[in-house]
Order: C-alpha cells, then structure tokens, then sequence
C-alpha cells in the first residue's frame, strides 16, 4: 500500500490547478447509459472512483474509449443491467446506474452500498423515488432488483432529507418517464446543475436544477452529446487550506469561485485573504495563526461536508477553540484521532467537534479512513513541523489527481513511497 512522506514547514507558493469534479463526473458516466448514441465526456478526472465507475459502465456492455481527458462512451446495447458487489463494495456512487439502467432497460439489479468509514450510506430514498416512477423493487441477496418491463411513468417525488445522487439517480430515470416528474426537496449542489446540463444537451425536458424543485417532462429517448464537466470544488476547497495552512501565497486555478463561497466566507473570517484572481481563479494567502471560526456542514449552498475535515486541520493552530459540527454523515470525525497524533486538541461531543487550537503540530505516522479524512492529514502534515507518514493513501487516490505532484510543483515536501 502506498504512503505519502510528508516534511512540513514550507509555505505553499504559485499555481494549483483544479481538475474535472469527481463527484459530477460520476453521474455523468451513468447518465451515457441512457441513450444508444455515443457521448463524449471532457475534463474527466483520471481518479480511482472514476476507473471504478469507467468498469462498471463496460460491465454493463458499454464501449468506452479515452481520449486525452476525455472519454466517449457508447452504450449501444446493455446485456449485462447490473452493477456487482465487487464494483460497489470500493465506490457506493455505483447505485447511480440504478436509475438509468431501469429506465433504460426495464430492469435493473445493483448491489446495496453497505456502510463505510463515514455513516451507513443507505439509498432507501433512492429506492422509494424509483417505486414511485412505477419501478417494481426487491431486495434480497445484498441487491437491488428493479424492474419496469412497460416503462416507467412521471411522479411527484419528495424526498424525506436532500440526498445527491438520490436526486441524481432520480433526475437520470424521469427523463425517459412517460409524462411528468416533479422532485420536491431536491439536492441543489452544483453536481446536479452540470449533470442535467450534460441531460438537457442529450435532449431531456429538466427545469428547476439548482433549486429545491426539479421540473422533468420526460422524453420517448435521448441521443449523444458532447460536455464539459465542472471543476472540482472540493478539490479547490482543499487547496485553499492548504494556501492557509502553511502560511503561503497560492493561485487556485480552473475553479469556480462561486462553488467554494461557503468556505471563502469562512477562511476570510479567520483571517485568510481570498481574492479574485481572473476568471476562474482565487489567490488564496495566509500570515500566521488563523482566528477559531465555527462551522456547521449543511447541503449546497451551506458549508461542504466533503470539506469539513480539510477546515478542521486548519483549525488545529487557530486561536482560540472551535465549534465543528457536522450534520449530513453520523460518523465523519474519524480523523480527529490521527490528527490527535500530529499534536491537535480536539474532543468529540455527539456530532460536534471541539477543536482547541495549538501553537503547532508535529510530525507523525497516521492512517487515512476515507477520502476527505486523507486529504486533512496531509494538509496537517504540510503544516507540521518535522516528517509525516499517511498509510493508505488510496483512499486519496479515489478522488484525487496526482495530488502529489499538483502539491510538490507549489513547494511541498512530499513523496510516494510505493511498496
Ligand atoms: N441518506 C439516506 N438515505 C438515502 C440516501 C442518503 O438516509 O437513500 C442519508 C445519508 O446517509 C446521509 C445523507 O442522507 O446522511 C446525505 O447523503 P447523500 O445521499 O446526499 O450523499 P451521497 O449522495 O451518497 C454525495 C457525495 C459525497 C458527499 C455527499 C454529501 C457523490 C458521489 N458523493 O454522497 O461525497 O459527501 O453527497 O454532500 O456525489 C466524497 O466525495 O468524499 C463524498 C463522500
């Protein structure tokens, strides 16, 4: 298993590029199930969940062809409707192809996502939407078996609490329903905006994305298309704090400003400056300890979740304590104990973490439990003073682009040790 060696201490300096969102990426991918007719995909991230993804549309009976950073797909029969425990075990955004599939086919079988580092991840309300667009839905097996031989049929769907891909995997099976959809409680995450962007080109009737209200007409089929994906959000979000955290001077490029202005809020408020730097662009800079700034994580356009980790590695030198709360997974704190070992103060009391600032962390050997847990002990470890190790960095590998690379071209000392 592959480690990053981290040595702290040195502010960041220049350029970070940002890459194609992951997280908008994914449904993409599934959304090429809909039609017969090729897609072409641009500024899609060469990451892990991505190539997991990539597999599962080729399992299906999908042709995919890279091209450069992007990728055309072309789903011109789908013999095999199904996403198995072996794919979905190593990346839960698998049930995003629930949707399609059945619409697309009549018939659907996907395996249930389980638990994970971060909460259970049920997809229960993915489940009931589908059964309320006419799908017939069992359950056995560790899978999911829909099915909708005469089609499915428009609905009025309300979710219980916002769910991403359960609005997206919703979005996906209205628009070839008969008649009208109407998703009440919608996600309004800038991830669903691109992906029925990428539907509308392929010639759905959406209206509504981005709001609490999605308007779907559906459509008797929908053809090829060609699309950008967005920027990575949370990928510039981290860059941000890692400008901050190690006190440097760091153009975030290829970003949306607009998507991170939660955090910007935030980062200003605790003393960091956060400029415009052109277009798609913020200059991020940091002089000495930042002010302790409470958050609470909410959905889109409230403070990221997927970030929550990041800003609390900051937090570890603020002045002063902290009030870290996070309300969308039951379990995202697994990091403070590893961040613990670098030397930070924080007490975890129910879904709150009390992070008190410290003058400095040290250097140690830490573990990563997901994705963003990773990504907030690398940036401690930028920060630390003296050597880091981070064990399992393939969970930093699911969801970034040679973060390695991007991070030592901007003054990190940090390298891949591979086994
Ligand atoms: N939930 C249910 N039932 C469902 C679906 C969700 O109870 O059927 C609960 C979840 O357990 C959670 C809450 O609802 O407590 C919100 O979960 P949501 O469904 O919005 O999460 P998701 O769609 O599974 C996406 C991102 C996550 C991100 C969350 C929240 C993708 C592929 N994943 O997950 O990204 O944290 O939205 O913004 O888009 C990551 O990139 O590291 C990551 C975990």
């Amino acid at each position: 298993m592959d480690k990053f060696q981290i040595t702290g201490g040195t502010p960041l300096q220049g350029e970070l590029p940002v890459s194609g969102s992951k997280n908008a990426a994914l449904p993409a991918l599934a959304a090429c199930l809909l039609t017969a007719e090729p897609v072409t995909l641009r500024r899609i991230p060469p990451v892990k969940d991505i190539a997991t993804m990539q597999k599962l549309l080729a399992y299906t009976g999908a042709q995919i062809d890279q091209q450069d950073g992007s990728v055309r797909i072309e789903a011109r029969s789908l013999d095999r409707p199904e996403a198995p425990y072996d794919v979905v075990k190593t990346m839960r955004a698998s049930s995003l192809v629930l949707g399609p599939l059945v619409a697309r086919t009549g018939v659907a079988r996907v395996s249930m996502p389980g638990g994970c580092a971060i909460g259970a991840r049920p997809i229960n309300m993915h489940i009931s939407a589908l059964e309320l667009l006419g799908a017939e839905i069992e359950q056995s097996h560790g899978y999911v078996e829909a099915r909708a031989p005469q089609g499915l049929r428009g609905g009025r769907v309300h979710f219980d609490r916002i769910t991403v891909t359960g609005t997206e995997d919703v979005l996906m099976a209205a628009v070839l329903a008969r008649g009208e959809t109407i998703i009440g409680n919608a996600a309004r995450e800038p991830e669903v905006t691109d992906l029925a962007d990428l539907l509308i080109a392929m010639g759905a009737k959406i209206e509504g994305a981005g709001s609490s209200t999605i308007r779907v007409q559906g459509v008797e089929r929908l053809h090829g298309a060609e699309h950008t994906i967005i920027p990575d959000r949370i990928e510039a979000g981290t860059f941000m704090l890692a400008a901050a955290i190690t006190e440097g001077d760091v153009v975030i490029s290829n970003c949306n400003p607009e998507h991170v202005s939660a955090l910007t809020v935030k980062m200003q408020q605790a003393g960091a400056e956060v400029a415009d730097a052109g277009p798609g662009a913020l200059r991020v800079r940091a002089h000495g300890r930042p002010t302790a700034i409470d958050v609470t994580t909410e959905e889109y356009p409230g403070f990221a979740t997927d970030l929550q980790a990041q800003y609390m590695a900051w937090m570890t030198i603020a002045q002063g304590i902290s009030f870290v709360t996070e309300t969308i997974f039951e379990n995202r704190f697994m990091h403070t104990q590893e961040l613990a070992r670098m030397g930070a103060n924080i007490r975890i009391v129910g879904r709150q973490a009390i992070v008190a600032g410290e003058p400095e962390l040290t250097g140690a050997q830490v573990i990563a439990s997901d994705l963003r847990a990773s990504a907030s002990l690398v940036l401690a470890a930028l920060r630390a003073r003296g050597q880091s190790t981070i064990d399992r960095v393939y969970h930093m590998d699911r969801g970034y682009e040679r973060i390695e690379e991007k991070l030592a071209a901007a003054g990190a000392r940090i390298t891949r040790l591979t086994d």
